[in-house]
Formats: C-alpha cells, sequence, structure tokens
C-alpha cells in the first residue's frame, strides 16, 4: 500500500508542469498569513470606533491591513472622521490589544509549509510591518515556527524600511539580507507569501512571485497583483514553483525528523 502510494506521487510529480518561474527562497508575511491576528485587531478597532459612535467595516479594514500601525492609525482617523490624535488613537489601542496577542493561533497550513521547505533547505525569511513589542509578544507561543527563518525584518520598528507596502522597500531589503547568505539569489526567484492587498503589490514591486491567501471575504478587485490566489496554505503546491513536492509516502518519516527536532511540540 505504502509503495503504491509512493508510485502514484512519483507519477503525478513527472506529470505536473512548471507554472511559474521557478523559485530559490521564500519570504512569509506574519499578520493575517502566517498568525490569525486580524480577528483580534478587527474587533479591537470596531470597539474603538464605536466609542465615537462609528462602524469599524471591513472596507476599512482592508485599506489598513498590512499597514504600518502609525499609517493604520492615521487612515482609520481620517476615514472615520473620529475626534481623535492618531497618536491618541494607537495608543489607545496598543493599550486594549497588548492583554490579546499572547495566545493568537497559527493559521491553516503553516506547519506543513513552512516545515516543508525548511526540511528542503530553502531558505526562508520573515517581513512583518509590525513593531519589534508586538512581534516580540505574538510569536512567543510559537518559536517552532519562527525559528526556521534566517532573516526576519520588523518594519515597523527598522528605520531602513522607509516607505511602507505598498511601496516595496521591506521586500528589497528582506532580499538583500538574504543576499548576505545568498549571493547569487535574484528578485525574480523569491516567492512571497501575503494575506493584503498592499503586501501583494509590495512584493511585485520588488520584482516577486506572490502567492495570496486573502481573507474569504476580500473582493476580487483586491487581489488581481497576485501571481496566485489560495484559499488556505494547505492548498499550497510546491512544484507548480520548482519547489520539492511534497512526498506522501516521505511524510512520516519527515514528521518524525521535525518531532525530534522540535522538542516542545
Ligand atoms: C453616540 O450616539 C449616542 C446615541 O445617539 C449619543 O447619546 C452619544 O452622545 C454619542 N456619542 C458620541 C461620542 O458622539
Ligand atoms: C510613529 O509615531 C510615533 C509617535 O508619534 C513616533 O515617535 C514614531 O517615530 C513613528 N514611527 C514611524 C515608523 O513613523
Ligand atoms: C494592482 O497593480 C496596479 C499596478 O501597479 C495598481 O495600480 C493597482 O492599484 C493594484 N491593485 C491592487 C488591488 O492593489
Amino acid at each position: 500500500m505504502g509503495l503504491f502510494i509512493g508510485f502514484t506521487v512519483i507519477l503525478s510529480c513527472t506529470n505536473t508542469v512548471l507554472s511559474y518561474l521557478p523559485v530559490e527562497a521564500v519570504i512569509f508575511d506574519m499578520d493575517g498569513l502566517l498568525l490569525n491576528t486580524e480577528a483580534v485587531y478587527f474587533k479591537t478597532h470596531s470597539e474603538i470606533c464605536k466609542r465615537f459612535n462609528r462602524t469599524y467595516t471591513k472596507e476599512v479594514q482592508q485599506k489598513v491591513m498590512g499597514m504600518q500601525p502609525n499609517s493604520t492609525a492615521e487612515i482609520i482617523v481620517n476615514i472615520l472622521g473620529l475626534n481623535i490624535t492618531p497618536e491618541a488613537y494607537r495608543a489607545e489601542y496598543e493599550k486594549l490589544i497588548g492583554q490579546r496577542l499572547y495566545s493568537i493561533d497559527l493559521m491553516p497550513g503553516v506547519r506543513k509549509v513552512t516545515r516543508h521547505l525548511y526540511f528542503h533547505q530553502i531558505p526562508l525569511a520573515l517581513a512583518t510591518s509590525n513593531t519589534a513589542q508586538f512581534y516580540e509578544l505574538v510569536t512567543a507561543e510559537h518559536k517552532h515556527i519562527f525559528n526556521l527563518f534566517e532573516r526576519i525584518i520588523i518594519g515597523g520598528s527598522n528605520p531602513e524600511v522607509k516607505n511602507a507596502e505598498p511601496a516595496p522597500d521591506i521586500f528589497l531589503l528582506c532580499l538583500e539580507r538574504l543576499q548576505s547568505l545568498y549571493p547569487e539569489l535574484r528578485a525574480e526567484r523569491v516567492l512571497v507569501f501575503e494575506d493584503s492587498p498592499q503586501g501583494v503589490l509590495g512584493a511585485r514591486r520588488a520584482g516577486m512571485q506572490v502567492v495570496m491567501v486573502p481573507d474569504p471575504t476580500l473582493p476580487k478587485e483586491y487581489r488581481v497583483n497576485a501571481t496566485k490566489v489560495l484559499l488556505t496554505l494547505n492548498d499550497f503546491v510546491p512544484e507548480e514553483f520548482g519547489l520539492p513536492p511534497y512526498k506522501l509516502y516521505a511524510m512520516k518519516d519527515e514528521e518524525k525528523r521535525y518531532t525530534d527536532l522540535v522538542i516542545d511540540e
């Protein structure tokens, strides 16, 4: 039975056509892509806006997704016409959310994709627009995943990231950092995983391919710039991007080695 499954997989692999440029390194976004943060953000923004008799809508949420905290506060205050300064809004927001970020879940498929690529020695990096303070808080429970990244760019606390997404700055800096390990790496050989339209556009402007895993409610017109759109990370097909395929018959072995590697699971 095991052998039969193995043969099936090998056959289907050789039949698979490479659909996109082959990939040599992968950059992951964090909020909403690796971590299910958006639900917590939405609840917190809604609460603050409600105090001003305004409704924090999905439309506003889509405008601020992937933005740095300062821009987020400014956009919300301006769009909804809140009678508060962006600085005061941000302070209020951080006060509320600080207590809610310790136990955020991983999104579906995160373990599968990150560990598979790590196992096959594909260089992995993280690019988040959030701040270092947020990063420490939300990743504390998930170090077994975040330790897999060779380079981590925390845009909200990094003065080298001059312009927020949809500018390409954060992705170009991340590429530069990866190039210190892999000097031959080029932007077109980097694949970015993103959930937000701003992040997708930033990565495309950096010359990279982008797999988008958007919030299911995100309208179609916000997805147009992605190289490929997936429902969840579980639907990623590595060989379409020239990456090693999942091999069902080897999975057990891989899982075992991961478990050996990662003792806190
Ligand atoms: C919000 O609306 C309620 C009911 O209309 C009103 O009593 C309250 O004063 C308003 N609050 C603000 C901050 O505008
Ligand atoms: C964000 O705003 C704070 C307070 O106004 C300011 O000190 C900080 O430099 C700003 N950060 C960025 C990245 O713009
Ligand atoms: C898609 O890319 C074009 C060209 O850069 C840009 O003008 C447009 O705003 C982008 N759409 C979205 C939804 O990001």
